[in-house]
């Protein structure tokens, strides 16, 4: 297993512990300041308000993943997931969540119908507690039926506000980084409530690491993840991708069964906070590295036609740290026949129609519905497609479907009992 490494970037740095706090100005309290007093309490100490953000239809699957890290009081709600933890279930969640994009900590909350109540309520604040002027920020921003509809206008009002607040209190001001910032703050502004966190995460979470290059058409990570845990594949029996492009399935499923946390190639915001817990985190690390456990020979299969496609699976597996614990076979469909009377083949065949390729996939299609039926027997199948019209070419009647979400297309994942 390589060394996982779990900084984010060299360079600067937030300052070191003895170099904060900022002494905070005295203010007058208001209601909103006692609030956010409140809330920058619950930061530093005990429970943290978080909102992990889901691809539309893994809620469920993200609070189960909750669940089982021991993390309390979850809440499943439309694309994504509340839950209160502390730092340690922070740091927890955004290393072991599969299916979730990233995870916010929320700050303050207050009604928003004008950029005026948005600059006083983001400048109610205490920013310099959280951010010092030699870090860098960027302020990431989404709107739904709102006064305030212009995306750029709210982050840079927010930005201004934020800096504001900062120089005000330490007499220089933070500078914006959108591409690598210390500090991602992130603005949700819904029904003219405005709700502002700080994104824990940094990069989004179905970036783990391991996948350095993209092909044409590969399935995120998170997209993936959730893919295997819908099948309720545990790794005690085999698992088959006949169609398996750069190995996103292979690899997602074998991290699973080898319990090797999908962050664990990556690093997080987090660690570029103030606050942050070096100490608690490489216990946390050196926790879930040890409960890795190696897979058993041919467990996991993958194929495809494409040789390209097969040597960046063997790259992304290798940077997985799975070097030779998932086998490639260079194999079209049509040849594919599993070994073993029972197992799970998934299969994420293309779906994109460009001129002139309809008729060469719906013959794939049907295809996919013969091959599962008569060289699968025994086994369960599994279809994920964003085309229902080419689906129905597969001919056989699904006994269950998820709906699912690639970005913005609509996904259906479609099980198949082949006996
Ligand atoms: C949508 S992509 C799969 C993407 C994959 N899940 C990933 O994350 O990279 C479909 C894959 O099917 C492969 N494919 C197309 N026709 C095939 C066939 N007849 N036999 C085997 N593989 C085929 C393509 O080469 C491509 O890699």
């Amino acid at each position: 297993m390589s060394k996982p490494n779990h900084i984010l970037r060299p360079g600067k740095r937030p300052a070191k512990p003895s170099e904060k706090p900022v002494a905070r100005r005295a203010e007058a309290p208001t209601a909103t300041s006692t609030a956010i007093a409140a809330t920058h309490n619950a930061l530093r100490g005990s429970l943290l308000n978080c909102f992990a953000a889901v691809p539309r239809g893994a809620e469920e699957l993200a609070a189960a993943e909750l669940a089982a890290l021991k993390i309390g009081a979850v809440n499943p709600g439309k694309g994504g997931v509340a839950f209160r933890t502390d730092q340690a279930g922070l740091y927890r969640a955004n290393l072991w969540l599969r299916t979730a994009s990233r995870v916010l900590v929320q700050l303050s909350q207050f009604p928003c119908s004008g950029p005026a109540e948005l600059y006083t309520g983001v400048h109610a604040i205490a920013w310099q507690e959280l951010i010092t002027p030699d870090m860098t920020l960027a302020v990431d921003c989404s709107l739904r039926d709102s006064a305030l509809t212009h995306s750029g206008f709210v982050a840079l009002k927010t930005k201004d506000a934020v800096v504001d607040r900062i120089r005000e209190a330490c007499g220089s001001r933070p500078n914006v980084d959108t591409a690598m910032p210390d500090v991602r703050i992130n603005v949700h502004l819904h029904k003219n409530v405005c709700t502002v966190s700080l994104d824990s995460s940094g990069d989004s979470l179905d970036r783990r690491g391991y996948r350095l290059e993209r092909n044409e058409a590969p399935l995120r990570e998170t997209l993936a993840a959730a893919v295997v845990a819908l099948t309720g594949w545990d790794g005690s029996i085999p698992l088959a991708d006949p169609m398996c492009g750069s190995g996103t399935i292979p690899v997602e499923a074998a991290l699973l069964a080898a319990h090797i946390p999908s962050g664990l190639h990556r690093g997080f915001g987090f660690q570029r906070w103030l606050d942050f817990d070096k100490i608690l985190w490489e216990g946390i690390c050196a926790e879930a590295e040890a409960g890795i456990r190696p897979l058993p020979l041919g467990l996991i299969t993958g194929f495809d036609l494409d040789s390209r496609a097969l040597s960046l699976a063997r790259r992304n597996t290798d940077n997985a740290g799975l070097s030779g614990q998932i086998h490639y076979f260079h194999a079209a469909l049509q040849d594919f026949q599993p070994e073993g009377d029972k197992g799970v083949v998934i299969i994420n065949p293309p779906y994109g129609i460009r001129l002139g390729e309809e008729d060469d996939l719906r013959e794939l299609y049907c295809q996919i519905g013969d091959i599962m039926k008569k060289q699968c027997r025994g086994w369960t199948g599994y279809v994920l497609t964003g085309n229902l019209e080419l689906a129905k070419y597969i001919g056989l009647k699904a006994s269950r479907r998820f709906v699912l979400f690639n970005g913005a297309i609509e996904c259906r994942l479609l099980k198949y009992d082949l006996y």
